[in-house]
């Protein structure tokens, strides 16, 4: 990935300082990635993570599951909730050390933009339910990764006494978008991709990131994800998770909403009927 021969050194060096993953976390993502994969390695790579731990039982405890009896086994719960759900818990642990701060660049606080991950992934893993299955799992992890570029880019501006804007009202995507090319030479999309592609993430989450503004430019093997990653994000916002937008300024990729075959208002009608307990659903991921 080429970055801006324009960016400077100093920027250049915090995108290179930026955390890499921890290594239990990046043991145990790669066990979970891996088919063959030993369950007895497995469970103790979980029980070595207390805070992971802890959630895992949590949720295979909820009345979520319906189980009359609690578990304080790791290989029950995990069990109950499956290794798709694990890899959620896995990625969340990951993530939201990174988005546990406010971004004070961007005028937006740790649990708005930790929010707005978890709806963003919520809603991109139910468009793909619906649109294209075998990227679910995939999509949910996707948009919880989908602001780690603003963390990086905040990290730089606060260093510099640089704020992007002083108004909260009437912000959207673009605008922020404009003014960080026009500040840093790039934007939270490509930073996010690189730090992903440092983390050795998957190459179609790490495009799908670096695309999530103009899916239309994706390369043919990542359209699709990148066209449920950009309307699922525009939905977040509209439902009031991160900068609230209304309806009529959301400015959906019209080849986004061709390449899944669906219509404007048809977006949001899937929206609004199959997710009407979306706050609910946030809430179950919360840690
Ligand atoms: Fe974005």
């Amino acid at each position: 990935m080429n970055l801006s021969a324009n960016l400077n050194k100093n920027f250049i060096s915090f995108i290179e300082k930026f955390p890499p993953i921890p290594t239990n976390l990046q043991k145990l993502i790669k066990l979970l990635n891996d088919e063959n994969s030993n369950f007895n390695k497995l469970e103790k790579e979980i029980a070595y993570n207390q805070s992971l731990s802890v959630n895992l039982l949590r949720l295979a405890n909820s009345a979520y599951y319906g189980y009359n009896q609690s578990t304080a086994s790791i290989a029950e719960a995990v069990k109950r909730v499956g290794i798709n759900t694990v890899k959620k818990i896995a990625h969340i642990e990951l993530i939201k050390t990174k988005l546990n701060k406010d971004l004070n660049s961007y005028k937006i606080n740790a649990r708005e933009l930790w929010k707005h991950s978890l709806s963003t992934a919520i809603i991109a893993e139910y468009l793909s339910s619906h649109k294209y299955p075998s990227f679910k799992s995939k999509s949910f992890i996707t948009g919880l990764v989908i602001d780690i570029g603003k963390i990086c880019i905040d990290n730089y501006l606060s260093s510099q006494n640089i704020i992007l804007f002083d108004e909260k009202n009437s912000i959207n995507e673009n605008y922020i978008l404009n003014l960080e090319r026009k500040i840093i030479a790039t934007d939270h999309a490509e930073i996010g991709g690189l730090i992903l592609k440092n983390w050795n993430f998957p190459e179609e989450i790490v495009l799908t990131i670096k695309y999530h503004h103009n899916p239309e430019d994706a390369p043919a093997n990542t359209l699709k994800q990148s066209a449920i990653i950009h309307i699922a994000d525009l939905l977040s916002l509209a439902a009031g998770y991160g900068y609230k937008i209304d309806k009529k300024d959301v400015k959906l990729s019209p080849k986004a909403l061709k390449i899944l075959n669906l219509k404007f208002d048809e977006v949001f009608e899937l929206i609004e009927y199959n997710l009407i307990n979306l706050e609910e659903l946030i809430q179950r991921w919360l840690v």
